[in-house]
């Protein structure tokens, strides 16, 4: 049975994107990478020296996220690859480019997600539209693109979760998991993001007991000024929601910093879990909290 806490975060000397050690060598796929925090991880790879697969949903939003480092970075190395997570199809053939055309694969970054869609959708396979693209689809991109991450001397995958990991059912809901019979959007996000918790541990536990040198780690952001509450159907926010938002919450630079640790730092080995120091403050800088 998986319980997946938040321990009581520790205090941890403040870690910013100048400690982001040399990515130089480097090849890193960053999921979701056209907008909020999963553009400005791939900045920040790049800025450190890293190549980046920039992966959209379009060519439009793929083109425009390059350009943007571009302007910043005019020697970034950056380009964009069509990777929809909602459909295993899409997985698949990036996975096999990937595989095929690079010699190795060195980061994954599990970023892309969607959250509380406000009525029931599916993914092109049938999975609940939350579950397939947060966790199917990450899943299956994972494990297809092992065989290039292997050939990398220090793989490392890092998923995003979310502080909702712990919140709704707190648990899988396994006796309706694609929620046919009750479909609530908080509960189907939550478990999404509980259910990238247990991905990454047990991509941690497999490769520890099979002797893989795989990193795999996982993220959460705080709550973060990004396009998620609209990236799904384009629901608006309510009168609450962007009354508390400014006040609750920090920017997509923050907000990456735990994935940026957890993608970078040698400091984060395997299973362990990077978040902001407190919920809803503006850090700079991420803790170190455990997941059980
Ligand atoms: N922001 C927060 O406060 C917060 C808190 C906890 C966890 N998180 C997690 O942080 C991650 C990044 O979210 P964000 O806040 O940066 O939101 P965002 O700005 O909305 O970015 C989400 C990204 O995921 C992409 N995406 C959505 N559905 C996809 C699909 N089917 N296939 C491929 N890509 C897809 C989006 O593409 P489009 O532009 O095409 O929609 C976008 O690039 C998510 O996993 C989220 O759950 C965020």
């Amino acid at each position: 049975m998986y319980a997946l806490i938040y321990s009581k975060h520790r205090k941890m000397a403040k870690w910013t994107v100048a400690d982001i050690p040399s990515q130089q060598g480097k090849l890193a796929v960053v999921t979701g990478a056209n907008s909020g925090i999963g553009w400005i991880t791939a900045l920040e790879l790049a800025r450190a020296g890293a190549e980046v697969i920039l992966t959209a949903r379009t060519k439009a939003k793929g083109q425009d996220a390059v350009d943007r480092i571009r302007r910043q970075l005019s020697q970034a190395k950056v380009r964009f690859e069509l990777l929809d997570l909602a459909s295993q199809r899409s997985v698949r053939t990036f996975a096999a480019k990937v595989n095929s055309n690079e010699t190795r694969l060195d980061l994954l970054v599990n970023n892309a997600g969607v959250m509380r869609i406000p009525r029931r959708q599916v993914t092109e396979d049938g999975f609940e539209m939350q579950f397939g693209t947060n966790y199917f689809g990450p899943f299956a991109l994972t494990v297809l693109l092992l065989p290039a991450l292997q050939r990398a001397a220090y793989p490392r995958v890092t998923t995003v979760s979310s502080g909702a990991a712990n919140m709704g059912l707190k648990r899988i809901n396994f006796g309706d998991l694609q929620w046919e019979k009750s479909y609530g959007p908080w509960n189907a996000y939550c478990q999404s993001k509980l259910a990238d918790l247990m991905l990454m541990l047990e991509l941690a536990r497999r490769s520890s007991a099979d002797g893989i040198r795989l990193i795999s780690n996982a993220a959460h952001p705080g709550f973060a000024r990004t396009n998620l509450q609209t990236s799904g159907p384009g629901r608006p926010l309510n009168f609450l929601e962007r009354s508390i938002m400014p006040l609750m919450s920090h920017d997509a630079a923050n907000g990456a910093l735990p994935t940026l640790r957890a993608a970078t730092s040698p400091d984060a080995s395997s299973g362990t879990y990077f978040a902001p120091e407190r919920l809803f403050n503006h850090p700079g800088e991420a803790s170190k909290a455990c997941a059980r």
